[in-house]
């Protein structure tokens, strides 16, 4: 069953035509990832999705129209987004953090809540007390999945998850986005390294300036011959350097 719908959405800043007509489907449960070169329109969607952009066309989510949905209510239904910039709270702690990630919910489900967030990323509850600003780049992006998982949303959008990121850490969120799948949660998984994302993902598309030029099972896509030689470089997909 499909949990997000996407249907010829556009955005636009002013006369840039950011996103054209996207189409896009996700079911329950699954990792599709959205590739694509700088600019392409993956952050836009994104956004849109998460109705931070102003946009025309559909989205429906949980089988419900989310056009006059303001992104509180997309939030309290089940979406969450973590941003490229991963919008920290730099001055507060890890654990204060966490806490502004849960949604209406009482002190006994914040503590269960952060105990499974702690179980999953060990190293946020050993710097339990740590401000967010003094955080690695590793370490804030498993804070901002953190935060967002506070939540439990059904959907789990992520933008650029791996960006700045070692290949040590990068194996480490794509290990716990690939579990995060096996849980129940879905991934909007958008990615500028595409040899990780079709390796975890499900489904993937191909955006390139705004339009969506490719579909596919990820594991089809990522033996495609064009995916091959404009986002993975030589060897394919199967050499293993996630
Ligand atoms: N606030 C804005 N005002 C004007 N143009 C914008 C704005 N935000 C994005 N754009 C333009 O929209 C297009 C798509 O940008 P977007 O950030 O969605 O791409 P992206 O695929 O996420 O790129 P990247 O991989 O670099 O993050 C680009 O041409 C960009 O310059
Ligand atoms: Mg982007």
């Amino acid at each position: 069953m499909s949990l997000l719908t996407v249907a010829d959405l556009s955005v636009a800043y002013g006369r840039i035509q950011a996103v054209q007509g996207v189409a896009l489907d996700i079911a329950a449960g699954s990792i599709v990832t959205v590739i694509g070169a700088n600019g392409a329109g993956k952050t836009s969607l994104l956004n849109a999705v998460m109705g931070l952009l102003p946009a025309r066309g559909e989205v429906t989510f949980r089988g419900e129209a989310m056009a006059r949905c303001p992104t509180e209510k997309r939030f309290s239904l089940g979406m969450s987004l973590v941003t490229e910039s991963r919008d920290l709270f730099t001055t507060m702690s890890i654990e204060d953090n966490l806490i502004l990630g849960a949604n209406r919910c009482g002190r006994r489900e914040i503590v269960q809540r952060m105990a499974e967030v702690f179980a999953r990323f060990p190293r946020l509850k050993e710097r339990s007390t740590q401000l967010a600003g003094t955080l690695s780049g590793g370490e804030r992006q498993m804070l901002a999945m953190g935060r967002a998982l506070m939540a439990r949303p059904q959907l789990l959008m992520l933008d650029e998850p791996s960006l700045g990121l070692a290949p040590i850490i990068v194996r480490e969120i794509f290990h716990i986005i690939s579990d995060l799948r096996d849980n129940g949660v879905a991934i909007l998984l958008v990615e500028q390294n595409a040899r990780a994302a079709l390796q975890v993902a499900d489904y993937a598309y191909v955006m390139e300036l705004g339009l969506v030029t490719m579909d596919g099972p990820a594991s089809q896509l990522a033996g495609d011959p064009r995916v091959i030689e404009s986002y993975l470089g030589f060897g394919g997909a199967d050499t293993n350097t996630a």
